[in-house]
């Protein structure tokens, strides 16, 4: 019911109260049904409309607005949406501005239908939204019905702009100076232009409106202002006609200006009228009255098409931006039903009635016949309710073949003359037996007499009442004509917007084809609107007017008794209290409401029928709360709906705390396990790092303490061996001093005995002879000393030659006896002769030597060439026979096989020690010496574990002491020194080393093998050359020769020194 003054019931309070409450649990109200519908379509994913109906100032505009602005509040929030929002609301005041006016009924009647379709995402967030204009009542740009006013936005631009831009506009502030403008009711109570245009201007900017489109759209309002001042004379042709011509050009040049188009060109428009056949163009001069007709035509277009035009500039701004599915809301606030009591009423009229009959059409079909169908189809107990159903009055003006609106078009498009009366009487010889149509002319004799409907008029029992609608201008509406000159011109200005008006004026898009009749046009957008309607969920909002006065306080019983009956609220009354507030199919009910009982959840295997009756059985709710339909549930009462509902909301929430619960659960064992995993492992790592860390420290600690003692214990040993190295050297010292003391003093001795006895001798022999000469000098003659001499010399000789034969040495060539001298003189040969007594008695020895013996001498002897005096072991070698084959390798069974492997006469064979290079150790293994190659192999098994032909042989390497180890070194890049050098041992080294030596010296294509003899050589091992140092070890170490890897680089042998 329209208070007709502000009410505090719709403050943000209650927005709040009436917020997710149930629709029947508070007072009515608007926003009751708008939580209701909102809810629905968040929740259940049900597009809604909202269809608000009523008389002309009953409210639907500021309840389309409340609805709007609930939705708003309670609806998310965000930057975005909230612009989304700010936008939709704000598309209102821009639309009211050009699209309301002021009526009798109402100072802010909406004169076009408009249809919003809100779009929201999934969780219910506004995306943006589509408007759909229906119908601008234009008629009222160039004329106003007494106490009327034209749109608002005339008197807004000029009371609210400022001086500046009324001059950019060429306006003037006062009305009066504007013919289009009504002045006895320009200034209304409660309305401040100035203030609304402002808010105007503020809402186009938000919406999204440019600072030139703006300045456009005044343009073009300043122009329709503009248009309505021109005005046109006769003048009279030479052939009697008479000429329009415009009274005075000041306004047409000022509205040209502003729009940019050549003022002769429109001058021309309003002068001419080009009438194009197929072929030809005629033109034909207009009147006055045509001029007038033009004129206004032109400025109702003008008008209608910027008001098109703002519609779908705002779509453009207000359009969701994503593609995504949404939901929709449509609120339908359409211009009331409305009469003129003076029978005043013309085509808008007929037209907004209309609507408003289609809209009461479905409403009914949708309360009232529907569901009463619902409950019969459904089997559901049910006695029928009456009601009024006006498809009647719809077929009457919509039917294809003689409804009212047909036949006007058939009028419109037919040749010849037409007029309003021949539309007139079309209706009355078609329409006259319909019983909602009333005439005077029509055959129906009962209103011939009825005074009170006029000859031009026709009457339509209305849904809501009886309307007297006067024909005149029934045809020229309905056409809608435009002179084709205006629309070229128009085409022609230099303005983008008023171009983009008339896109028909195009030369080049020259269509000869008429357009659709206003009629035909606004039947058709009705029809969509309709079947768009049809397919949401209807929300009603009727809207009541209390009074005709537009006063609060009165209340017109008739008034509202007649709008409630005509509304067929009864019958809707009657139908909800003996029908049921909701029904569901079985299927959705089921799985809507299945989680109330333990039997439906999770799952209903059967029919969802018995699984609906198996969960109403289990919930407390009364038998006669619901009916079992066909396919669906029916329930009784909301209180019965919402209980269901709120039971849901608290399963939903159990349920979604369980899913909560477990995914928590998962989550948190997840991460623990991961956690759990992750220390393991951080804890091996460490531990391992730590346990490393300890052990280094340790072992470095060992190797300090170990070092600390074996150094002091050597330290200790080295002071002990100086010690008695000293002595030792002290005692050498004396004992050396003390006998040279003796020997010197014997030496003296004897040297002084020898001289005395020298002395003695050649005294007494120089007496003797100085005795004897003197005796016998008288007896002897002068050479006769000479002779004696030679005599006693010859005499010696033979003494010492035959003396000799008899003390001979023995034939051996080793016996170096020799007897001794007895004379001085005889030194020489006493030298030379044992030399060839030797020479000689070798040669006898020689000589009874067989070939094998000779080959055994020369291989000793070679063997002393090589190893005298240059390793101490040779000298313990020199008696030992060599044997060769130590092994008896060819008789010996165990070395069969090893035998066969090797093809050449074994020279020699022999078990050596093959020195490990790793650790110094010594492993057997047979050696093989062929005259081709040396073989080493396995001892026991008797297989061939290296080859070496004696090409590859480079020198062979041994020490300079008693022991046994020799390196066989390899030719560096032959095959065989893959494998490294061999470093071996064997007791029979002097033996080995000689035939090796000798071998290589015999075969003929290698060279002689070296033998170098020092006590530290390299050795190639297999990756790596070790030097092999020989030292000599003490006695007490053991007799044997020990072998030690010391580093990677040395490998010492400790020799026992041969005391
Ligand atoms: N809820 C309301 N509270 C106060 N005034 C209202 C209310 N609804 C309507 N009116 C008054 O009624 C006038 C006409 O309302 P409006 O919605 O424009 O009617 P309609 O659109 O049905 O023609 C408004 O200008 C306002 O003064
Ligand atoms: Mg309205």
């Amino acid at each position: 019911m329209n208070p007709y003054r502000v009410l505090p019931i719709f403050t943000p309070e209650k927005v709040e109260e009436y917020r997710n409450r149930n629709f029947y649990e508070l007072s009515p109200h608007i926003y009751a049904l708008a939580d209701e519908a909102y809810r629905s379509l968040r929740d259940q994913d049900k597009d809604q409309c909202i269809l608000i109906t009523g008389e002309s100032g009953a409210g639907k505009t500021e309840a389309s607005k409340l609805v709007m602005s609930y939705v708003a509040a309670v609806c998310g929030k965000g930057q975005e949406v909230n612009k989304v929002k700010e936008q939709l609301l704000q598309s209102n005041p821009v639309l009211e501005a050009f699209g309301n006016a002021k009526t009798v009924r109402n100072d802010n009647s909406s004169r076009f239908g408009k249809y919003m379709d809100i779009e929201f995402d999934f969780k219910g967030d506004p995306l943006g939204g589509v408007i759909s204009n229906y119908l601008l009542e234009k008629s009222r740009v160039v004329k106003q019905p007494r106490g009327e006013r034209n749109f608002h936005i005339f008197y807004q631009l000029l009371s609210g702009a400022s001086d500046d831009t009324l001059k950019k506009l060429k306006l003037d502030r006062d009305f009066s100076k504007y013919n289009y403008l009504s002045l006895d009711s320009a200034v209304v109570n409660g309305l401040d232009d100035a203030a609304n245009f402002r808010t105007v201007k503020n809402a186009m900017q938000i919406v999204g409106f440019m600072e030139d489109e703006v300045q456009s759209v005044l343009e073009l309002v300043a122009a329709v202002l503009k248009l309505g001042d021109i005005e046109f004379k006769p003048e009279s042709r030479c052939n009697g006609t008479d000429e329009s011509r415009i009274k005075d050009k000041n306004d047409l040049k000022e509205m040209c200006e502003l729009l940019g188009i050549e003022q002769s060109v429109l001058e021309r428009a309003f002068s001419y009228r080009t009438v194009e056949a197929r072929l030809e163009k005629v033109s034909t001069t207009l009147n006055v009255a045509q001029a007038y007709y033009a004129r206004d035509a032109l400025a109702k277009n003008l008008y209608s098409r910027l008001f098109s035009w703002l519609v779908t500039r705002i779509n453009e701004s207000i359009k969701a931006q994503t593609k995504a599915r949404h939901k929709v809301m449509g609120v339908l606030d359409i211009y009331g039903f409305e009469i003129f009591e003076d029978g005043d009423n013309s085509f808008e009229q007929f037209i907004i009635n209309y609507c408003n009959e289609k809209l009461q059409q479905i409403f009914i079909e949708l309360t009232l016949r529907e569901e009463q169908e619902e409950y019969v189809r459904e089997g559901i107990e049910w006695t029928n309710i009456e009601y009024f159903n006006n498809a009647i009055i719809c077929d009457l003006i919509e039917n294809h073949q003689n409804g009212i609106l047909a036949m006007l078009d058939e009028e419109c498009l037919r040749p010849g003359t037409v007029t309003d009366e021949t539309f007139l009487d079309k209706l009355n010889t078609i329409c006259a037996e319909h019983q909602h149509f009333e005439s005077r002319l029509s055959k129906n004799s009962k209103f011939l007499t009825d005074h009170s409907l006029p000859h031009n008029c026709f009457r339509i029992q209305h849904y809501a009442g009886k309307v007297l609608y006067r024909v005149e201008g029934f045809v020229d509406k309905n056409n809608d004509l435009l002179y084709r000159d205006l629309s070229q011109a128009m085409y022609k200005a230099n303005h983008s917007l008023i171009k983009q008006l008339f896109p028909e004026g195009n030369p080049a898009k020259v269509n000869l084809k008429r357009p659709p009749t206003a009629g035909f046009q606004f039947r058709a957008s009705v029809g969509t609107l309709m079947k768009n309607l049809q397919t949401k969920n209807p929300n009603y909002i009727r809207c009541i007017k209390p009074n005709d006065k537009k006063a609060s306080h009165i209340f017109t019983d008739s008034l509202v008794c007649h709008q409630v009956r005509y509304l067929g609220l009864m019958e809707n009354v009657r139908v909800r209290r003996a029908g049921y507030a909701f029904r569901q199919a079985y299927e959705p009910c089921l799985e809507r409401y299945k989680m109330l009982c333990k039997r439906t959840w999770p799952h209903w295997r059967g029919p969802a029928r018995e699984g609906v009756e198996v969960l109403m059985a289990d919930l407390p709710v009364p038998a006669e709360e619901f009916s079992f339909g066909r396919s669906k549930i029916f329930i009784r009462n909301p209180r019965t709906l919402f209980f269901l509902e709120e039971r849901r909301r608290q399963c939903l929430q159990d349920l979604a705390t369980l899913i909560q619960k477990i995914y928590r659960g998962w989550k948190c064992r997840s991460h623990f396990l991961l956690l759990k995993k992750s220390q393991i492992v951080v804890a091996a790592w460490y531990r391992r790092y730590a346990q490393e860390k300890k052990y280094q420290k340790i072992k470095s600690a060992t190797t300090v303490v170990q070092s600390y003692t074996r150094g002091w214990q050597a330290r200790k040993l080295l002071r002990e061996l100086k010690y008695q190295k000293r002595c030792e050297e002290a005692v050498t010292t004396i004992s050396a001093f003390w006998h040279g003391t003796q020997a010197r003093m014997e030496l003296r001795r004897l040297k002084q005995e020898a001289r005395n006895k020298q002395a003695v001798t050649v005294i007494w022999a120089y007496w003797q002879g100085t005795k004897v000469r003197r005796e016998y000098r008288k007896f002897f003659r002068a050479n006769a000393g000479k002779k004696i001499y030679d005599f006693t010399i010859q005499r010696i000789m033979q003494k010492y030659f035959l003396g000799l034969k008899s003390t001979m040495p023995s034939m051996s060539p080793i016996d170096k006896s020799w007897p001794a001298r007895p004379y001085r003189f005889l030194d020489g040969v006493h030298r030379e002769l044992p030399r060839i007594f030797h020479l000689w008695r070798c040669k006898k020895y020689r000589s009874q030597f067989t070939e094998e013996k000779k080959a055994v001498y020369e291989e000793k002897l070679e063997a002393s060439e090589i190893f005298k005096d240059k390793k101490a072991l040779y000298p313990s070698s020199v008696s030992q026979p060599f044997k060769g084959d130590y092994l008896e390798i060819s008789k010996n069974p165990k070395y069969q096989k090893l035998n066969s492997a090797v093809d050449e006469k074994v020279l020699l064979a022999d078990v050596v020690n093959k020195i490990n290079r790793a650790n110094g150790k010594g492993t057997a293994r047979i050696f093989l010496l062929t005259k081709k190659s040396v073989v080493l192999a396995d001892q026991k098994t008797g297989q061939v574990k290296a080859s070496v032909p004696l090409p590859d042989l480079a020198s062979v390497s041994v020490s300079t002491q008693s022991d046994g180890f020799f390196a066989l070194r390899l030719k560096e890049g032959s095959a065989s020194a893959v494998k490294g050098d061999f470093l071996l041992s064997s007791e029979h080294l002097i033996e080995i080393i000689t035939k090796l030596h000798r071998t290589g010296a015999t075969a003929a294509d290698s060279e002689q093998l070296n033998v170098d003899i020092s006590d530290e050589f390299l050795v190639q091992f297999k990756h790596d050359k070790v030097c092999v140092k020989f030292i000599q070890g003490a006695p007490k170490n053991g007799n044997s020769v020990s072998c030690k890897r010391k580093n990677n680089r040395l490998l010492e042998v400790s020799v026992p020194t041969t005391a």
